[in-house]
């Protein structure tokens, strides 16, 4: 029997999947505009796609606002702490994996929660966003906002590799798509989980067991 582990509590699975959702919806519709604009069309169509564009942008500000103050309060600083602990073993893990396909025998250090290329992808994602949202809060409130609708264009531009290759990472690449059951239930394979994440999986087996001596503590001194 395989055994699992959770990987993502509901709070992170539910600020995952509606980021998700409504930033591929925004890039949807945001290309259908560039495409109206650039074949200059107007009418009915485009309408409909400013509006929806404006509609998921605004759940993309709100919901997972939401979800940030009623969620798992625990689980985002620790996940803000593994993000920001960026040292000497994820410049090494990005070395190795970059030499990976070239040379058999590298050693690829062990990872925490995030790997150094979750972490890069974890900032990309939360810079970028941030940025759409605040350019596109002034070209819906300014009349000719053009410094603003370069920036958001740019930055839509620079992030749509990035998310492709994270989708790729999580659907299509062999070593790692096998995690992508952490969006849908929350729980891997243990196994897949230890190769991976050794140093998560350490740390929460130690938690684990500081549980238990509390736990037993607690009973006699009752
Ligand atoms: C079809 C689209 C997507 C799929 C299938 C997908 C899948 C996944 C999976 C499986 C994980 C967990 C990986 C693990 O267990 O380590 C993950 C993590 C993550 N996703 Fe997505 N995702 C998608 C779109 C997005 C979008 C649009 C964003 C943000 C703009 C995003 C941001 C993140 C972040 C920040 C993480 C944590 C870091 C990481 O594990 O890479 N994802 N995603």
């Amino acid at each position: 029997m395989k055994h699992t582990v959770l990987r993502f509590t509901p709070s992170e699975r539910w600020m995952h999947n509606v980021v998700m959702f409504n930033f591929i919806l925004l890039l949807v519709t945001g290309l259908g505009m560039i495409y109206f604009n650039v074949s200059a069309q107007v009418g009915d169509a485009r309408g409909f796609l400013v509006s929806a564009h404006k509609v998921f942008g605004v759940l993309l500000m709100a919901v997972p606002l939401i979800i940030f103050v009623f969620g798992n309060k625990r689980i985002w600083l620790e996940n803000i702490r593994v993000v920001l602990r960026f040292g000497m073993t994820d410049i090494k893990w990005f070395i190795s994996q970059t030499l990976t396909p070239f040379l058999s025998n590298v050693n690829v250090p062990d990872a925490d929660k995030f790997n150094a290329g979750q972490k890069a992808w974890i900032s990309i994602a939360f810079l970028s966003t941030v940025s759409l949202m605040v350019t596109g809060i002034i070209i819906w409130q300014t009349e000719s906002a053009i410094l603003p609708l370069f920036i958001h264009t740019g930055v839509t531009i620079l992030v749509t590799p990035a998310l492709a290759g994270h989708m790729f990472m999580a659907l299509i690449n062999k070593d790692t798509r096998q995690g992508v059951t952490s969006i849908i239930d929350g729980e891997v394979d243990a196994e897949w989980a230890t190769h991976h994440h050794k140093i998560w999986m350490d740390r929460m087996a130690r938690e684990r067991v500081m549980e238990q001596f509390r736990a037993s503590d607690e009973k006699s001194e009752e």
